[in-house]
């Protein structure tokens, strides 16, 4: 599958933004904790969804997607995840603490390395043992046993985002009271704890650096809508700005767009928060800036790729640093096709910019490299084609349709 942009029109008008895809996939694991009937509302038919839900399905579990609604009756979980799911998404790990604190055992493939670097899950495999569980790796697989799970502290070397959420999770039901410590503060891993409370458990400290989870003896099944995409957001902001645009998104909560906000308007973009809405457009040309990915509130690794699309033109030599992941910067070479002059040493990037890029055939390696270099093709002169973008359809709905509608020439093959 390809996406093909003909480069030039400026974004103009309204676009709705999604439910977060990271808040949702460890909330759909996090089901698995209750019995009984839930609903997520205004769920995004996104292929990490479909995944996670396929999976889950697979677990035993009844799934329906009802419109934008998905509907879980949650009985007995049957099965273990297979490797067939499991190796397609790495976030697939994320049903391994609520498995194991339902059933008491869960058996995993291990997810392996993906095109963003290595990824190993050893904090996730920590926080568990701290908890009580026998750990076994072989073949491929891990295997994590633990009649009853015991509250612990455990201290995270790194504030991971998908080890503070398993553990979260696990901890849930487990007997006593977890400390997370040097826990991530992604807003996902707050609207996880505030999803597991609606369903009665005992979360506190989320959002902060400890995370205290009080076990509780069982979770209720409830109703439940998920936060707005931050990173779905922020890509359209800077497609807006990329463009010369002016576009206001709506579904989006400021706060949590902080980092994003601030680099665009240092780069010279017009940034306006509305209580649920940012406008973003950019009349000035394109200023270079100085951007460090980091766990949040710091700058989102999500986007450094669409920033360093955005900064191709900007007016003189921006420089991105790639903190989080060890090799996040497959989106380069496809932009150098474009015309784009950067050079990376390790995880730095220097991006000189250049007038225009021109249009190009290149090939998406991963969601956000995909996402980046679609912003790079609606500010390219001519046509350029994007190949392999299923991998923009993990995680975004309807991204080519919510294009066109503000004025893209873009269509998808
Ligand atoms: C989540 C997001 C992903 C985002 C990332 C960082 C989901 C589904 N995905 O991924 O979009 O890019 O946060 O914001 O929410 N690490 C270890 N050991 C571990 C776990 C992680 O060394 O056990 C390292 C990773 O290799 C990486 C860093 O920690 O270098 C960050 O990873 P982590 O925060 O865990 O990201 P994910 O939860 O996988």
């Amino acid at each position: 599958m390809e996406i093909i942009v003909n480069g030039g029109n400026r974004l103009e008008g309204v676009v709705e933004v999604n439910s977060s895809k990271n808040a949702i996939l460890p909330i759909l694991a996090a089901t698995l904790l209750s019995n009984g009937h839930i609903e997520i509302n205004k769920v995004p038919k996104i292929r990490d969804v479909k995944i996670i839900s396929d999976l889950i399905n697979d677990l035993g579990v009844e799934v329906k997607h009802e419109q934008n609604k998905l509907v879980y009756n949650v009985s007995d979980i049957k099965n273990y995840p297979s490797y067939e799911l499991v190796r397609q998404m790495r976030a697939s790990f994320l049903v391994m603490g609520p498995i194991l604190a339902k059933k008491g055992k869960v058996k995993i493939s291990l997810p392996g390395g993906c095109a963003i670097g290595t990824r190993p899950i050893d904090l996730h495999l920590k926080g568990f043992h701290a908890l009580g569980a026998k750990i076994d790796l072989s073949h491929g697989d891990v295997t994590a046993e633990a009649s009853n799970l015991i509250g612990s502290h455990i201290y995270l070397d790194f504030p991971s985002v998908g080890a503070t959420e398993n553990i979260m999770m696990a901890a849930a039901l487990a007997k006593g009271s977890t400390y997370i410590e040097n826990a991530a503060l992604e807003p996902e891993v707050v609207d996880l704890a505030n999803f597991i409370n609606a369903m009665g458990g005992k979360i506190s400290g989320a959002g902060t650096n400890v995370v205290k989870i009080d076990g509780v003896n069982e979770l209720k099944p409830v109703n439940y809508t998920p936060i707005p995409d931050r990173i779905e957001a922020g890509t359209y902001m800077i497609a807006a700005a990329a463009t010369g645009g002016n576009v206001l998104i709506n579904n989006v909560i400021p706060e949590h767009m902080k980092a994003i906000t601030a680099k665009l308007v240092e780069s010279g973009a017009i940034v306006e928060e509305e209580s649920n809405a940012i406008r973003v457009a950019r009349t000035e040309s394109i200023k270079p800036i100085y951007i460090k990915t980091l766990p949040y509130p710091g700058f989102p690794t999500d986007m450094q790729a669409q920033f360093m699309a955005y900064l191709s033109c900007a007016l003189g030599s921006s420089v991105i640093t790639e903190s989080v992941f060890e090799n996040r910067f497959m989106h380069l070479q496809e932009l150098l096709r474009m015309g784009a002059e950067i050079k990376a040493e390790g995880r730095t990037a220097i991006i000189k910019g250049v007038k225009k890029l021109t249009g190009a055939n290149v090939k998406a390696t991963d969601l956000r490299a995909g996402a980046a270099l679609v912003v790079a093709g609606l500010t390219a002169e001519g046509e350029t084609i994007v190949g392999n973008s299923i991998h923009v359809d993990r995680g975004y709905e309807n991204f080519v349709e919510k294009l066109n509608k503000l004025g893209a020439d873009i269509i998808k093959k």
